[in-house]
Order: C-alpha cells, then sequence, then structure tokens
C-alpha cells in the first residue's frame, strides 16, 4: 500500500491506495482552521486524526506529502515554529513584493520584473515566501533574527514525520522550492542572495535539500514506511490527474489555477504566469488567481440558496448576464496583481438586476479570470490540446456548463475528486519503484461538456477588469 496526503488550506485528507494497480484502499480527512495565518500545530493535529481515519501508515510502504505552496513555516535553531505560517493567501507582504521587484531593477519596476522572471522563473506577488520573509524584517524584526530554517507547509509536514529535530534533515521538491522566490527551478538551485536581500542576512539560514522527484526523503518515526519529496499541491494534482503536455488544467479551490505541463522552462515577466517546475522533471507554468470557489459560496450566501440552487439560477439566465459582469476580487487579487483591488458588478439596470443574472455573473466572472489566465499561458507559448476542471467548484452544473462556452473548447470534468492526494499517492509508489516515469496507473474516466461557444462573454469582462485594473494600478 501507499498513501498520499493532501494538507490544503481547509482541510487534510489522506488517501491510500494498492501501490501496484492505484485501486482506492482507505480514505481519511480532518478539517483545519483555514484563513490567511495559520499555526502550523494545527494542520499536525490534523493531519493525526486523518491518518488515524485512514487506518494509519502501520501497513503502507511509502507516503507523500502535498501541500498548499507558498507558505511561510519560520524555524528557530531548535526546530520551534517562530510564529503562525503567513499563508499564499495572506496580501499583508503586497509591499514587500512590490519593493522587491523595484530593488531588483535598480529602481525601474519592468526591469525589476524581467530581472525576476530570469532568476527564477517568476515575478513575486504577495504569496510568494520570500516576500513574507521581507515582511517579517521589516514588521517583526525580533522574529527575523530568531529565523534559523525556513520551510514550506508540505517540508515541515513530512520534517514532523520523520520526527527529526535536525533543521539538517528539513527537505522539499522542484515544484514546492519554485513557489519560494528564491528557488532556481531551470537551474535547480537556491539563490540564496534573493532571501539574503530580502531578509537583510547573511545566507546562514538553512533551507530544505530539494530532491528529485522519486528520491527518499527518510522514513515515518517509529515505522518502515518510506517518505517521499511530496509536492506543491498544483504538482501534485497534475500527477494525479495524470497531466501531459498539451494539457491544461483548471483548478478551482480557494483558489483558481490554470496549469499546463512544459517540457522547459517559462519566464514570464509580466508576472501572469509563474514559471515552476512540476513534480516530474518538467515544468508547470500556471496562472492563479485568488477568487475561485469563494466567489461561489459568497454569491449564493447573498442571494439565499445553496450550491444547487446557484447553479439553477445560473442556468436560468442567458449568457451574458443581460449585461451584468462580476470582477471577482472579493480577496483583492494577484492574476493580475491587485492586492488592494475589491470585486464590483457592472452593468447594472433595472433589468439587469436579476437573481439569476447576479447568479450567473459570479459563475462566468469566476471562469473569465482563469480564461484570461489561460490565454496568458498560450501566449508563454504552450499549446493546449484538451482542458480539464478540477476542485470543488469543478462539481457546480453551472460551471460545468458555462465553462465551454466562456472558454469556447470542450471541458472535461474527471471523476477523481482527492486529485492533490491522489497525485502524491502516485509519487510514494514512484518512489517505491524508482522507475524513470510515475507508476501509470488507471485516472478513472471523464465527462465531456460542450457548449455554443460565447466569445463575447469574455471580451466583455476584460474590457471591464482592465477599467477595474486601471483604478487600482499607480
Ligand atoms: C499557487 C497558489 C495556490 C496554493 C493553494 O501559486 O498560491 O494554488 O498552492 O493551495
Amino acid at each position: 500500500l501507499v498513501a498520499g496526503i493532501d494538507s490544503s488550506t481547509q482541510s487534510c485528507k489522506v488517501v491510500v491506495r494498492d501501490a501496484g494497480t492505484g485501486a482506492l484502499v482507505r480514505f481519511g480527512q480532518a478539517p483545519h482552521p483555514d484563513g490567511t495565518e495559520v499555526d502550523p500545530a494545527a494542520w499536525w493535529d490534523a493531519l493525526q486524526v486523518a491518518i488515524g481515519t485512514a487506518g494509519g501508515l502501520d501497513d503502507v510502504a511509502a507516503v507523500s506529502v502535498g501541500g498548499q505552496q507558498h507558505g511561510m513555516v519560520a524555524l528557530d535553531a531548535d526546530g520551534r515554529v517562530i510564529r503562525p505560517a503567513l499563508l499564499w493567501n495572506d496580501t499583508r507582504s503586497a509591499q514587500a513584493a512590490a519593493d522587491l521587484v523595484v530593488e531588483l531593477g535598480e529602481g525601474d519596476t519592468e526591469a525589476g520584473r524581467r530581472a525576476w522572471a530570469a532568476a527564477i522563473g517568476s515575478v513575486p506577488v504577495a504569496s510568494f515566501t520570500v516576500t513574507k520573509l521581507r515582511w517579517l524584517a521589516e514588521h517583526e524584526p525580533e522574529n527575523a533574527a530568531r529565523v534559523a530554517a525556513v520551510a514550506l507547509p508540505h517540508d515541515w509536514l513530512t520534517w514532523k514525520l520523520s520526527g527529526s529535530q535536525d533543521l539538517a534533515d528539513l527537505v522539499t521538491d522542484r515544484s514546492d522550492a519554485s513557489g519560494t522566490g528564491y528557488f532556481d527551478p531551470t537551474a535547480n538551485t537556491y539563490r540564496r542572495d534573493l532571501l539574503t536581500r530580502a531578509l537583510g542576512r547573511d545566507g546562514d539560514i538553512v533551507l530544505p535539500r530539494v530532491l528529485g522527484p522519486a528520491e527518499r526523503a527518510g522514513t515515518v518515526q517509529g515505522l518502515a514506511t518510506v517518505l517521499g519529496p511530496g509536492a506543491g499541491d498544483n504538482a501534485g494534482a497534475a500527477l494525479g490527474v495524470g497531466m501531459r503536455a498539451g494539457d491544461v488544467t483548471f483548478s478551482l479551490g480557494t483558489s483558481g489555477v490554470v496549469s499546463a505541463v512544459a517540457n522547459g522552462p517559462v519566464n514570464d515577466p509580466t508576472g501572469l504566469v509563474t514559471g515552476f517546475a512540476d513534480a516530474t522533471g518538467r515544468f508547470l507554468p500556471m496562472a492563479t488567481t485568488l477568487n475561485a470557489s469563494r466567489v461561489l459560496d459568497a454569491t449564493a450566501a447573498l442571494l439565499g440558496v445553496d450550491h444547487s440552487g446557484l447553479s439553477e439560477l445560473a442556468l436560468a439566465a442567458e449568457p451574458g448576464a443581460g449585461g451584468l459582469v462580476h470582477v471577482p476580487y472579493l480577496d483583492g487579487e494577484r492574476t493580475p496583481n491587485l492586492p488592494t483591488a475589491t470585486g464590483s458588478l457592472h452593468g447594472m439596470t433595472r433589468s439587469s438586476m436579476t437573481r439569476e443574472n447576479l447568479a450567473r455573473a459570479a459563475v462566468e466572472g469566476m471562469l473569465c479570470g482563469l480564461a484570461a489566465g489561460m490565454q496568458a499561458v498560450q501566449e508563454q507559448g504552450v499549446k493546449v490540446r484538451r482542458v480539464r476542471i478540477i476542485g470543488g467548484a469543478a462539481r457546480s452544473a453551472a460551471v460545468r456548463q458555462v465553462a465551454p462556452a466562456v472558454l469556447g473548447l470542450p471541458v472535461e470534468v474527471p471523476q477523481v475528486s482527492e486529485y492533490v492526494a491522489d497525485g502524491a499517492c502516485r509519487q510514494a509508489a514512484w518512489v517505491l519503484d524508482g522507475g524513470a516515469e510515475a507508476p501509470s496507473w488507471e485516472t478513472g474516466s471523464s465527462q465531456t461538456y460542450e457548449a455554443e461557444p460565447a466569445p463575447a462573454v469574455l471580451e466583455r469582462y476584460l474590457e471591464v477588469a482592465g477599467r477595474v485594473a486601471a483604478e487600482h494600478t499607480d
């Protein structure tokens, strides 16, 4: 048996599968507090409960951890967590991100973007760990002075599972290291100079050793269970759904992510696409929005309906929602990088202000933000062969039917639901068999949705979103 863990923004899930066939054997989950600042101890507690409900790891030969990307877990010299982790969706370091870009460009923002893209394949926004370290140095200098090691959520959980208290035993993988802002996925090396620049301290900080995709990280404390390197959740999902070159996945969770597998590195100086590594030795260019399933949650709550009620309302409206455009920057936004933006509704008239149009505009707005992300990924030379939609919001009937209209392409919805934990599980099987590629498991069937293309919906959204962006750009 092999196990895969998904420690996400809201909960922890554990999947146990047969190492040979990939058949599902057991499953467990436990919630942990969400938000933007969380004590990592809560992830560890939830992981223990989830492992327990999944029947334990005693009979499991290997386990890997997938986790939310970017979160700053700062450790002191004794391995203690210094302060609650600042997560990917915490925008307090937006100014630090802007400052770091200008500094690397020696006063010129555009030059700074180019320099960051060349250095790490991405232009850092507030989500990136490096900006959180700068924030720490500026706002909590006593804490910054105590930092002896910096880990990501999945690195820290892997280390906890190993039972080690030695900072030198911390490990990570290429996919998650890519989101720190001080790792170059093309050269496969840390850029300590960028870390030093952020924290204003010399390079004596311990960083997790970056393992290869199927390299062993040790064993679980007290057991013979082998630990895999783990992965960032998006790379885990790519492995879980079996993405190949030409596949584009829309992952609609708390964040909305458009990702594609690429054989070579991507360096986008506009900052719309992050040029991360994947969990197989290739690359996973992504465009990530802060606002996905929560746009639907908030709109359903506003309209006093559940998710199926929201879908019914949205599908009762015409494409274009009677002219209503919802630009869904409810938590600020990062793609485009507008941390101080707020959500807005445009095109309100007495006739457009119906419950149906409000529901439709929310679904269209969320999808249009991601369609714009897909265009940015395509502009990096990535060819789109097929589009798949996964994540909590992919369960919505309206999302399934509106997405092909907005994108002008058929979309597939795979049956698997625990794609991150499944990807981690597949990595664990790979670590055991040691082959050149991850073992090919049957990933299950998918359903295809088609619709009459409605290009005007995206065109109008882009026009309105462009105006919103102009209001929020200095
Ligand atoms: C990716 C990102 C999010 C988190 C969500 O850059 O910030 O997708 O990984 O868990």
